[in-house]
């Protein structure tokens, strides 16, 4: 009603909500009493204001004579906002700091929790140690973690997540796939992640991948260890084909975490062509044996991003093996754009994979964070609408549908390719919600609110 009678997009930002939003903030509420004759009397208010407009007013003096029918609840408020535009405060400036008075969540966003299925807990706030990565590559990341992992210890490890854990929840981010380095023999990080994983369960769900970090098959002990993980409690098998030594070890990799993953009924998460190289084919292997085991929806291929190189036949023939295995995919845009292309001069590629042209063959696709404050990202903060907005922004997800789109994939997507139970805001679901201090999915991502 208010928005076909205004006609402002603002107006029906500030008011609309507010009277139709408000119910499931009320029901967790204490004093929910006062609030619900707080919403009747919004709601009054603007019936009224409606009425008044549709008679040929302007919305300014619509609003300047409501003040003696404005019922008690909000009157101060209102009798503020037209003291603002007798002023000469601009319209749309006024409606703001109403609304900033009001300061009630009945007006904002109510959504599911934010969700992250990709990320490195074992590294993360580790930003300069040992050092900073000069080259900004993929490579020099792998090769000072590789000094990092064996110079610290359990409990300073646990220390890092827990401390980011913090900032997640902070942030509305509740639920975490974080990939674990398998590689060394002593497994400090896997033991490390398991307590973060103990101690965060009541508020934050931490599913752990066995990565192997420096390859299944390169790094001595890499199988054996990575086994190790998985008795120890890890929940996904993790792999990284491009980094074995050749394309058949990266291949053969492959078939054999897929199979270790079907024989132990666990998920699978591959990071997988990871690289700028257009003949890189771990994804095409990777589909080809999640449908020969009936995997499906249980297996996830991590950054994709040689398929932002791939020559476009190929990947015609690509998408449709991936859609039919019912696999899902993990772009993490903030870390693709910064560590792809580094070998370009001009044009550089931006390493994204193809995003728009996955969800159009019907693959469900996520937005990962992957890094903070580690040897492979020098920025961050766990918050995954910068996520989101850095994904619209590299993938031209700019039609208003895509814009939503990126929003339902940093919470329903991610959560659908993390197997969450219970995860949504229908009934039967777990009680567990964010408030955001925006309209709508689409102003939340412009916003990027606390
Ligand atoms: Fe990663």
């Amino acid at each position: 009603l208010v928005a076909s009678v205004f006609g402002v997009p603002l107006v029906v930002a500030v008011l609309l909500p507010l009277a139709v939003l408000g119910l499931p903030v009320l029901l967790v509420t204490s004093d929910g009493g006062r609030r619900i004759a707080r919403l009747d009397a919004i709601s009054e208010w603007t019936r009224n204001l409606a009425s008044v407009i549709t008679a040929g007013q302007s919305l300014e003096q619509a609003v300047t004579a409501s003040v003696r029918s404005t019922p008690e609840a909000v009157r101060p408020q209102v009798t503020n906002l037209v003291a603002r535009l007798r002023s000469r405060w601009p319209t749309e400036a006024a409606l703001l700091e109403f609304a900033d008075e009001l300061d009630d969540a009945t007006g904002d966003l109510v959504a599911p929790p934010l969700v992250d299925p990709h990320f490195h807990m074992d590294a993360t706030l580790s930003y300069g140690l040992p050092r900073v990565n000069a080259s900004g590559t993929l490579l020099e990341g792998i090769s000072l973690w590789g000094e990092l992992r064996e110079i610290a210890t359990v409990e300073e490890m646990v220390a890092r997540a827990v401390r980011y854990c913090d900032w997640a929840v902070s942030m509305g981010l509740l639920a975490i796939r974080t990939h674990v380095d398998t590689t060394p023999d002593h497994l400090r990080g896997v033991e490390a992640m398991l307590e973060v994983k103990r101690r965060v369960a009541p508020y934050l769900d931490l599913q752990l991948v066995a990565f192997p970090q420096d390859g299944l098959y390169r790094a001595p002990n890499g199988r054996e260890n990575l086994i190790r993980a998985l008795d120890m409690g890890c929940d996904v098998v993790g792999g990284i084909p491009h980094f074995e030594r050749t394309m058949q070890d990266g291949a053969d990799s492959v078939k054999d975490m897929a199979r270790l993953a079907a024989e132990r009924g666990l998920m699978l998460d591959i990071h997988c062509d990871e690289t700028d190289d257009p003949h890189s084919r771990h994804v095409e292997t990777m589909a080809a044996e999640v449908t020969r085991h009936g995997l499906g929806a249980r297996a996830a291929g991590s950054h994709l991003t040689s398929m932002h190189s791939m020559d476009n036949y190929y990947v015609s023939k690509l998408l449709p093996l991936i859609a039919e295995s019912g696999m899902t995919a993990i772009p993490n845009p903030l870390i693709n754009i910064t560590l792809q292309g580094r070998h370009d001069s001009y044009p550089k590629r931006r390493g994204l994979t193809r995003v728009k042209e996955m969800q159009a063959m019907g693959i469900t696709v996520g937005w990962g964070q992957d890094c903070v404050l580690d040897p492979w990202y020098s920025l961050g903060t766990g918050d995954m609408l910068d996520v989101a907005f850095m994904g619209l922004h590299v993938a031209q997800m700019t039609h208003p549908a895509e814009m939503a789109r990126c929003f339902t994939m940093v919470t329903e997507n991610n959560a659908a390719i993390m197997g969450l139970q219970g995860y949504g805001l229908r009934p039967g679901c777990v009680a567990s919600l964010i408030v955001l201090d925006a309209g709508n999915p689409v102003e939340a991502l412009r916003l990027r609110p606390d």
